[in-house]
């Protein structure tokens, strides 16, 4: 593979854990809980003073409140003939991708969804019909698109990845009460360091995918959070997404996002059985409310 060029200017200054190899799984949430993953708010700046900030909802996403058991579910190929539907819909919370449809594929991944963690180009290319499609309405969606990896947010906001501030607005003043945020960009290379502290290699200069974020963002508000096909179980092929006929490995194993990285990091954090975590392809993780860091 090709070393990805350092778009982002990504340049760690941080020093390596050199104990990482040996450190628990209670060790390694709590070092992610200090991560900062934030969307943005109402005075956040340069939004505050050219008039936009007003647009962000008021309140963190799904109003601040927390939950239980949730579900986050990576889109991978192997899902499919899983039938963990019923139990993936049987979580307080369900965390899904992009335009990762449930319909159709109730039986292998539920039909249940609470919060949607979008990337840029779903919410700018028209392929995906953001405004359109009935697969966005009446839950909970954050977006993500990179900054550079010392940029604020002025950069980012003259020159995002993708037009995602049009769409944004766009959308915020067509539906003002739905609960719709940006992730703050500075929350990728934050959890982007812990990768690289906790890994002896080099981490790829690139944005950890939406699935590792789906991670962080809910393990701040659920007591547990099971994760779906993150980790490849024996059902793995080469398929990319459950949802089409696509084979690309590199999606499951990581050419662009440093997917490689998260997903041994996500094994060392789990506290499933071999059984659950490479038959099942089910991660158990304990929420940051069930650590003591
Ligand atoms: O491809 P997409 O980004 O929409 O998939 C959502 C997330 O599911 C990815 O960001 C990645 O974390 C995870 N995924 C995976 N293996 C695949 C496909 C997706 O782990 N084969």
């Amino acid at each position: 593979m090709q070393r990805a060029a350092n778009k982002y200017g990504v340049k760690f200054s941080g020093r390596r854990d050199q104990a990482a190899g040996s450190r628990s799984a209670e060790e390694l949430l709590c070092a992610l809980r200090r991560a900062s993953v934030r969307t943005l708010t109402t005075a956040d700046e340069p939004f505050a003073t050219i008039g936009l900030g007003k647009y962000f909802p008021s309140a963190a996403p799904f109003g601040a409140r927390t939950f239980n058991s949730c579900a986050v579910v990576a889109s991978a190929g192997s899902l499919l003939n899983s039938a963990l539907g019923a139990e993936i819909d049987s979580h307080d919370a369900v965390v899904r991708f992009n335009n990762a449809p449930t319909q159709n594929y109730e039986l292998d991944v539920g039909s249940k969804t609470t919060l949607r963690l979008l990337n840029s180009r779903v919410l700018s290319e028209p392929q995906f019909d953001f405004l359109g499609s009935a697969m966005y309405r009446d839950i909970s969606l954050v977006a993500w698109d990179p900054s550079r990896y010392d940029g604020d947010l002025k950069q980012w906001y003259n020159s995002p990845d993708f037009p995602v501030f049009t769409a944004y607005f766009e959308r915020r003043l067509m539906l003002p009460d739905e609960d719709f945020h940006l992730l703050d960009p500075s929350s990728l290379w934050s959890v982007w360091n812990f990768l690289q502290t906790h890994t002896y290699t080099s981490v790829l200069p690139n944005p950890p995918s939406s699935g590792f974020m789906g991670i962080a963002l809910m393990l701040e508000r659920c007591d547990w959070v099971d994760v779906y096909e993150f980790v490849p179980s024996l059902r793995m092929t080469k398929r990319c997404h459950y949802y089409d006929t696509e084979e690309n490995e590199f999606c499951t194993l990581g050419a662009w996002h440093p997917l490689a990285t998260e997903k041994l990091l996500a094994l060392r954090m789990n506290h499933a059985s071999d059984r659950e975590v490479f038959e099942r392809g089910v991660l158990r993780l304990k929420g940051y409310s069930q650590l003591e860091c």
